[in-house]
């Protein structure tokens, strides 16, 4: 090792050291190592067949199960639902619930009734479901640099996955976006590793509770381990854009920016991680040894889980059951898949008879899991309380919590003239641009469906229009038009403009400019006469050289979720603007993808306020 790399060493494990004495000391109570529960492990672990320890290891979506029957004919450990897997029946509260239980209840049939933990991307709040409250995504909740704030959401969001019976939110993503061109930036806090660690314990402490088997805990899921945010461009998804590409840095690069929020996360007590579709230095995440068992587990000592991300093993080699044998051998704990899981389940039967897998790596997985279903509490008493959390789904009082971050998470990037705030009592507002009636696109990507969609009526919620028209006095009037005209005689034009839902590589952009259609908008409020405010709702940061000459103020909302009386309460001024840019604002962006100083407009940690 060189010197260089040692005093990197120093220096990552000096901050890793601080915020794991930080965030053991600001946690409640540090939960019980999940190694305390070996004892009740062991026991059950040497009760069990092979094939019920590897059911353990095999989680399929539920909408991929030939037979539902198949949780007790493969013992199976656990079930998930991915970005567009919905109960049959619809979307609502009951539906998923009656899911829930009906999977769940046929572990009760097998032998040692061994129950299923069940994982969805709950990732601003229970996304998937009608009438959920949906928070900021996390690219708004790092603007907060509130990590108290930032545990009573993810407390609340562990409130309404409880209401449906489901134990295991895939969150936080803890991705460090070095390009905010990649499609999941928005899924990150940061771009500063350090704030990243800070808001990521917290998002743990918070689904998790203090104690795992204290309700409402839920099982956290730290991911996508790791580098997912560093990729090369050009080497993502199918060889373009950045999502599941390749991460060139070396090892103290690595541990410097996409390591360290795992170390905080470790700290908090996360019970499970997601390695991640991407690769380090050309070799994939879900195959590295180096990376899954000697640093995540030897070196930063992790007790709890390793789960694929979704089918990520097929992209290991053509041949399935050779990719099982890689992974599993790197320090693979539980397989998420999506057809192939009755295969799955014979492959790693043969791997182990074939002596390809040693029983002593399955005998580890299964070991990792069974302690965090025991530290869950899933294996001494039924979850109580769901006719509470049933009540408290989509409360006042969570949306409340909800507003409360949308207000925190605006940044105030220009006010001239005093634009903001804006009076309740001038004549006239004439709101305008595509978001500003359009729950769909104020929530962004993972929202009902996996990319989430535009339109008003997604999910329940209150739009930025409808907040605007519930905020003013009687005496003023609000008038709409989606391009932005009729503007003419009002007091103030407001613009909503920004991007559309996405999720992933479907989010990866070359070109960060707003479109004619949104700058249309904005001309046409300023040929009219107006004072103009723009409100921009978008999962990064875009280029807005050519809006800031016309507009009077601009605010980033990213993507605050179903509250928008929280960006009302921010334009009337009911609350100062108080967000903090947790990204650096690109001016241009350069051809490979770095914001050099020169072309940061905005710097990580600007802000301006009233
Ligand atoms: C997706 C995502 C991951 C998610 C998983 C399950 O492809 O990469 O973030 O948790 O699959 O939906």
């Amino acid at each position: 090792m060189t010197k260089r790399e040692f005093l990197a060493r120093i220096r990552d494990w000096s901050f890793g050291a601080a915020l794991i004495g930080r965030t053991a000391r600001s946690a409640d109570k540090p939960a019980k190592p999940f190694s305390s529960y070996d004892p009740l492990v062991r026991k059950l672990l040497a009760q069990m067949t092979l094939d019920e320890k590897i059911g353990q290891m095999v989680q399929p979506d539920h909408a991929s199960l030939t037979d539902p029957a198949d949780v007790e004919n493969y013992f199976l450990g656990s079930v998930l639902s991915g970005g567009d897997s919905d109960p049959k029946g619809g979307n609502t509260l009951a539906d998923w619930t009656d899911l829930y239980d009906t999977l769940q209840r046929h572990t009760s049939k097998t032998r040692l009734q061994i129950p299923l933990l069940y994982g969805i991307d709950a990732v601003h709040g229970h996304n998937n479901v009608l009438g959920a409250v949906l928070f900021p995504h996390n690219i708004g909740l790092g603007c907060t640099r509130n990590p108290k704030l930032i545990q009573d959401i993810a407390r609340v969001t562990a409130d309404e996955v409880r209401a449906t019976g489901i134990n295991w939110a895939f969150g936080p993503c803890v991705a460090v976006p070095q390009d905010v061109r990649w499609g999941r930036t928005y899924e990150a806090y940061s771009d500063d590793p350090k704030l990243v660690g800070e808001l990521a314990a917290a998002a743990i402490r918070g689904i998790q509770g203090p104690d795992l088997a204290m309700r409402p805990s839920v099982l956290a899921c730290a991911k996508h381990y790791a580098g997912d945010g560093g990729t090369t461009f050009g080497t993502g998804h199918d060889g373009k854009g950045f999502d599941q590409g390749d991460t060139r840095v070396d090892e103290p690069t690595l541990r410097r920016i996409h390591l360290s929020p795992y170390v905080a996360a470790i700290a908090a007590g996360v019970g499970s991680i997601m390695p991640s579709y991407s690769s380090w230095n050309g070799v994939k995440c879900s195959a590295s040894k180096r990376l899954l068992t000697e640093i995540l587990k030897q070196e930063f000592g992790f007790q709890g889980f390793l789960i694929s991300d979704y089918d990520a093993l097929d992209q290991l080699s053509p041949d399935f059951k050779k990719s099982i044998e890689i992974s599993i051998n790197a320090g693979m704990d539980m397989v998420m898949v999506t057809d192939k899981y009755r295969q799955l389940f014979t492959d790693v039967q043969a791997l182990v008879k074939e002596g390809r897998v040693p029983t002593s790596r399955i005998d580890d997985a299964v070991t990792r899991i069974l302690r965090v279903k025991f530290a869950l509490g899933l294996m001494d008493k039924p979850a109580g309380g769901r006719d509470q959390y049933q009540k408290n789904f989509g409360s006042g009082a969570h949306r409340a919590v909800a507003r409360e971050a949308v207000r925190q998470s605006l940044v105030l990037l220009k006010n001239d003239h005093r634009a903001l705030p804006v009076s309740k009592r001038v004549a006239r507002i004439h709101v305008a641009g595509k978001s500003a009636d359009n729950i769909g696109n104020q929530c962004g990507g993972w929202t009902i469906t996996w990319q989430g969609q535009s339109g008003a009526a997604t999910t329940g919620g209150t739009t930025i229009l409808s907040a605007i028209k519930q905020s003013v006095s009687g005496s003023t009037q609000v008038t709409f038009s989606e391009d932005g005209s009729g503007g003419e005689g009002a007091s103030i034009g407001i613009a909503v403009i920004g991007e559309s839902p996405y999720a992933e590589f479907m989010g990866d952009r070359t070109d960060l400019a707003l479109t004619t259609a949104d700058m249309d908008v904005v001309r046409k409020l300023k040929q009219a006469g107006l004072p103009v405010i723009v409100i921009l709702i978008s999962g990064r940061p875009l280029i807005v050289n050519d809006l800031l000459p016309v507009a009077d103020a601009l605010i980033a909302a990213w993507l605050p979720g179903t509250e928008g009386a929280g960006v009302a309460d921010v334009i009337f001024g009911d609350h100062k603007p108080t967000g903090k840019l947790s990204f650096a604002w690109p001016r241009t962006i350069a051809a490979n993808g770095e914001a050099h100083p020169a072309q940061v407009l905005f710097g990580n940690g600007y802000g301006l306020t009233y």
